[in-house]
């Protein structure tokens, strides 16, 4: 059959896209882009906020109508997870719901063509699957599917089922092919990768050994590490192998300690600030950055104060900010009161402006500095090529001379937050 694949949410859903296409390829089915030619659609979709959620079931009516001919509509991802059975009969023009765990029955299920919900929750790594990968020079390789946290706002670990850790000597040699076939960034994927655990190898170990396979020409980043768990000797790995990069996504969720708590974070916000500390000293010019909730059920305006001042203490180079969103089997849903919809969006329009401003101030710093970039793919405007730093800055160069996969060094000429112009220097 010809597949349409269309992904929502984090890095783990868009690799598991891939995985699933990688998936599609091998039982002999073709997979295109072009979403007017396809026999079937897959919507792979997140749950993670409401609005992520309705916009995915946006996406599937939409979809749904662009062949000519009704396709075989398939609803993947965390929103398939959440609902199963009950989203089949609710959405008419689904055939099938498929969980996270499951995609290795599809091309099966395609065969049969029933209409079916299938969300079994298992141990499944997709060990034996080839993901098809479509952002050459830069990759995904899972490290550990699931989350046993349990923040009390959040749906992942409802969606995504327990921790489970795939094994260190597939993800090494998945790593070793990857530097073979020339890619250049490799990104280690988890809802928690700190809790990385394999015959002995922890992350620290995993991530050492994953930077010397890497080498010279191949950079390795990883998200996302929960500020409990980031240990000094995380740190140090980071801080002395020269192709793990200088950029590390610690969110914080709030600033305060009554609701870290009731979040269930499992640290207070000087605990917090002492592993920030750590990060700069240990490696001084670390892009940082941050997912804060606005209007946790209970948090007075005193305690939304300390997210603000956190934001202005540790002045991270970004954030992601979310208003708090009510997500089904989630223990917060039970504490009371709940902040008004209208107030949530009035602190988190507070906590955006704050940010902006620091983010613009701290791009700022890196103009006239030199560094060198890997080139990604045509910008979106006609005529530029679009970079990366190590950090994970956009950099814009401004000409078409340079391939995907090229390291380039560059001065930084440009800055206004998330965009930088970066003027290719020689060596
Ligand atoms: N495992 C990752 C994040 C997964 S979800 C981690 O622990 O960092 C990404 C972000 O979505 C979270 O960090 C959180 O800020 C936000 N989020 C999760 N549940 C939410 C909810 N119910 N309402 C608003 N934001 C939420
Ligand atoms: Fe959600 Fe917390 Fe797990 Fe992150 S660590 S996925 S926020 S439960
Ligand atoms: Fe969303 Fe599922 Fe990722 S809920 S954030 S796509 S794990």
């Amino acid at each position: 059959m010809i597949c349409h694949i269309e992904v929502y949410g984090c890095q783990m859903n868009v690799h598991d896209g891939e995985i699933l296409s990688g998936i599609l390829k091998a039982a002999g089915h073709t997979v295109v882009d072009n979403a007017k030619i396809a026999e079937a659609v897959f919507v792979v979709t997140c749950a993670v906020r409401e609005h992520a959620e309705t916009r995915a079931l946006g996406r599937v009516t939409h979809l749904a109508g662009i062949p000519e001919k009704k396709p075989v509509m398939v609803l993947c991802g965390c929103v398939a997870q959440e609902h199963g059975q009950r989203l089949l009969e609710k959405m008419k023009l689904l055939d099938m719901v498929i969980g996270p765990d499951v995609y290795h029955k599809i091309p099966e299920l395609l065969h049969e063509r029933r209409r079916i919900a299938v969300t079994e929750q298992g141990i499944e790594n997709y060990e034996h699957v080839t993901a098809v990968r479509e952002q050459f020079p830069r990759s995904f390789v899972t490290v550990m599917r699931g989350c046993d946290n349990f923040c009390t706002y959040c749906i992942v670990p409802h969606v995504r089922g327990r921790e489970r850790s795939r094994p260190a000597e597939l993800i090494f040699k998945e790593v070793e092919g990857l530097v073979e076939a020339g890619y250049r960034e490799i990104t280690l994927l988890g809802q928690n990768v700190n809790s990385y655990i394999h015959n002995g190898i922890d992350f620290p170990k995993l991530l050492e050994k994953v930077s010397v396979i890497a080498g010279d020409r191949c950079w390795v980043r990883f998200v996302t590490s929960h500020p409990r768990d980031l240990t000094m000797e995380l740190a140090s790995v980071m801080a002395s192998g020269k192709n793990i990069c200088n950029q590390f996504h610690l969110p914080a969720q709030s600033g305060n300690d009554r609701v870290l708590k009731a979040m269930g974070r499992g640290y207070t916000r000087n605990e917090y600030l002492h592993k920030v500390t750590m990060l700069k000293d240990l490696m001084p010019d670390i892009v940082l950055s941050t997912d804060m909730i606005a209007g946790f059920p209970g948090e007075s305006l005193e305690e939304f104060e300390d997210t603000v001042s956190l934001l202005k203490e540790v002045r991270y180079d970004y954030a992601f900010l979310f208003r708090y969103s009510e997500r089904e089997k989630t223990a917060a849903l039970k504490i009371s009161p709940a902040v008004p919809v209208k107030e949530r969006l009035r602190r988190l329009s507070i906590l955006q402006d704050i940010q902006a401003e620091i983010t613009k101030e701290e791009s700022k710093k890196i103009i006239g500095m030199e560094m060198p970039v890997l080139v990604t793919g045509p910008a979106r405007r006609p005529g530029q090529m679009a970079s990366r730093t190590m950090g994970n800055r956009l950099v814009i160069l401004e000409s078409l001379d340079f391939t995907p996969g090229q390291l380039v060094q560059v001065k930084i000429v440009k800055a206004d937050g998330y965009t930088h112009f970066g003027r290719p220097v020689s060596l």
